[in-house]
């Protein structure tokens, strides 16, 4: 992955969001500057089903000029360097393992974030999966299951196999979405293991994407939700690190965008119901909606029809006013990345 670098800034990265950074939203994201790469939604492995023909479509279709990364979970390592090979088949930069997802459901199946309580079944999965991929392997993972303790054990497997990439999302899985990152741990990772490490967790603006990267010296950074809130972030890292003047949207570029993802995601969709695709498009739009003021929010979670989704988007955005670029601290779908604003939490 080190050639995948960038000189003079860190590297940027779209987060792997089940049901949102799909085809149509990484065109729409690549449309307002987006990441240097992508990374597939969860592709769950299991010993007989097929890989997921519509996740395939973001590797197959990706026309964004970006290189994008598949994502793999499960907990059967045959199966998983099966589906390995097969993918290496298709355009892809890299498999990349997940490491890191908290739903009980599947860490109940000792996959994902579960798979943290084994690292002997991690040794082992990690070791068959290098031996079988030829191209870029990396892992995505947290800090461990119950407590940050538990990393340095698992950067020694990660070590021992020479992986060629790791994101951290900085929490355990305990800590799910709720507490301040943990910056430490990715410090640790990039003084122990020779392949880039890249942060995430809770950047939701410039100012907190540089303080991570000062705190951990990570060489890139990974954006989820502050991406879906604002798909400019990547620009305005850049521009932050280039010394340039950096994109300050408005209310009605937030608008366009909230019509774009609309219409891409419709053109893409394979039984489009109109009544549907407002509630699908309405779970996306909690994220954005942030901010926005809660009377916007109110009205958005009793909307059916798409008429009236339009209707009230261009009552609320349809004007210049430039956006605040930082969510409601406490707010239900961001929380604890005050913490990371702070510039006296940097130590040099
Ligand atoms: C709706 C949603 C779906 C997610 N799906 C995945 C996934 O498929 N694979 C994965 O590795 N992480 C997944 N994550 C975790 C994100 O990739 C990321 O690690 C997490 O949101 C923290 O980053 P952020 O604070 O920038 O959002 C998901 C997160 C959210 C909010």
């Amino acid at each position: 992955m080190r050639d995948l670098l960038v000189k003079q800034r860190p590297a940027l990265v779209l987060a792997p969001m089940q049901n949102v950074t799909d085809l149509p939203f990484m065109r729409v994201c690549a449309r307002r500057g987006g990441p240097d790469w992508f990374v597939t939604e969860f592709i769950r492995i299991h010993s007989v089903a097929k890989l997921d023909p519509y996740i395939l479509r973001s590797i197959t279709e990706n026309s964004t000029g970006k290189p994008v990364f598949a994502q793999i979970i499960g907990s059967d390592t045959e199966s998983m360097v099966r589906a390995a090979r097969e993918l290496e088949n298709y355009p892809i930069a890299g498999v990349d393992l997940n490491l890191g997802c908290p739903s009980p459901t599947v860490c109940g199946k000792s996959a994902g974030g579960g798979l943290l309580r084994q690292p002997a079944e991690i040794d082992r999965m990690v070791g068959e999966l290098r031996q079988a991929i030829r191209g870029r392997f990396t892992i995505k993972t947290r800090l461990g299951y119950h407590d940050p303790a538990e990393f340095s054990q698992l950067l020694e497997v990660f070590r021992k196999h020479s992986i060629d990439g790791l994101t951290i999302h900085a929490r355990t899985v305990m800590d799910r979405y709720l507490t301040p990152v943990r910056p430490d741990g990715i410090r640790m990772a990039v003084e122990t293991l020779s392949c880039p490490v890249i942060a995430n967790g809770n950047v939701v603006n410039a100012s907190a994407g540089k303080n991570f990267i000062d705190r951990t010296k990570a060489h890139g950074l990974m954006i989820g939700r502050g991406a879906i809130r604002n798909p400019w972030i990547f620009d305005q890292i850049r521009a932050h690190y280039e010394g340039t003047s950096s994109v300050q949207p408005r209310a009605v570029d937030l608008l366009e965008y909230i019509e774009d993802l609309y219409h891409e995601l419709a053109r893409e969709s394979y039984d489009f119901d109109a009544v549907k695709h407002v509630q699908r498009m309405k779970k996306t739009m909690m994220y954005i909606a942030q901010g926005l003021g809660e009377d916007f929010e109110y009205q958005l979670r009793r909307v059916s029809q798409e008429a009236e989704f339009f209707v009230l988007c261009r009552a609320h955005l349809n004007h210049q006013t430039p956006l605040i670029d930082i969510p409601p601290e406490k707010s239900k779908l961001f929380c604890g990345f005050q913490e990371l604003l702070d510039q006296e939490n940097i130590t040099p």
